[in-house]
């Protein structure tokens, strides 16, 4: 019989948790999984948004439910875990998803704040391969294997001004998948692991880049400052949500069976030159 790419791209068995689900991306993200099939438990560790999003995603009949979480607490990870197999019968994908992205020139750059950044995008994202991993190995509570996805970013391919912190958790995040996709695959455990990467996207964490730049001093207002970016991307626009979202549904979904430790650029080309 000849390949069912049909089938490979459905997600109609995924159990997934999505974490920082309130937010622009990680909402899309869970619209475009449900859409494509699958159940989704979002987190955020900000209750409206997040409650906000599950009900739209179950009021179009998706299998969706939302629990309060904050990606550095790991207690809250094994009771996250706990919830998604008991409310989706099973797990097989987590998304880290969940970031903070202040921006301070190095001179003014203070350690507590250094280090709350890699707090939540590097550790969070930790945590949640080692709870995902722990869960979906072969002898876990779920079994069967799954799909990590970390949400990296063109800023952890290469650095930019005022964004030291940033920078190097994204940096992080991306050996961080290279390393939990290594013994994963290395273990037999039927677990990937892979980094996304968008440029800048039609979203508010891309307005508060560009805010941040203003405020900063580095652009003169908004306008220039979006204008200043969009200049380096060749495709000339910002992503849609929709665009990255798309990605996460190919990493989550068996279409992409035989890809770990990769980072999927979702950029415009802005990396590529
Ligand atoms: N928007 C962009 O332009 C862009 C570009 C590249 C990469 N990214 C990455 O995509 C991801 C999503 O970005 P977004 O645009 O949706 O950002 P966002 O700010 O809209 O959403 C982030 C969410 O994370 C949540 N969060 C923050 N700290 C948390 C914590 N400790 N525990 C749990 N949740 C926490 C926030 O409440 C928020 O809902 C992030 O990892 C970001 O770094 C975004």
């Amino acid at each position: 019989m000849s390949y069912d790419y049909k089938n490979a791209h459905s997600l109609a068995d995924k159990k997934v948790i999505v974490t920082g689900a309130g937010g622009n991306l990680g909402a899309e993200i869970c619209r475009g999984l449900t859409a494509m099939g699958a159940s989704v438990l979002a987190t955020d560790i900000s209750a409206d948004k997040g409650m906000a999003l599950v009900e739209e995603l179950t009021a179009a009949g998706a299998n969706a439910s939302f629990l309060r979480h904050d990606v550095t607490n790991e207690e809250q990870w094994e009771a996250v875990v706990a919830t998604a197999i008991d409310k989706m019968g099973g797990l097989n994908g987590v998304v880290n998803n969940a970031a903070i992205v202040p921006m301070q020139y190095l001179a003014d750059l203070d350690v507590e704040e250094f280090k709350q950044v890699q707090n939540v995008n590097v550790a969070g994202s930790m945590l949640g391969c080692k709870h995902g991993f722990r869960a979906m190995r072969p002898e876990g509570s779920a079994g069967g294997g799954g799909s990590i996805i970390n949400m990296s970013s063109v800023m952890g391919l290469a650095g930019t001004i005022a964004l030291a912190s940033y920078n190097s958790s994204k940096g992080a995040v991306r050996l961080l998948t290279k390393s939990v996709a290594a013994e994963c695959a290395m273990l037999k455990t039927g677990i990937r692991c892979n980094s996304i990467h968008p440029g800048i996207v039609e979203s508010e964490m891309g307005s508060l880049f560009h805010e941040q730049l203003v405020d900063l001093g580095v652009a003169p207002d908004m306008a220039a400052s979006e204008a200043g970016f969009l200049a380096g991307v060749p495709m000339g626009e910002a992503a849609n949500v929709t665009d990255i979202a798309n990605g996460a549904i190919y990493l989550i979904s068996d279409a992409s069976r035989y890809v770990t430790g990769t980072e999927l650029v979702i950029d415009g080309g802005f990396y590529a030159t």
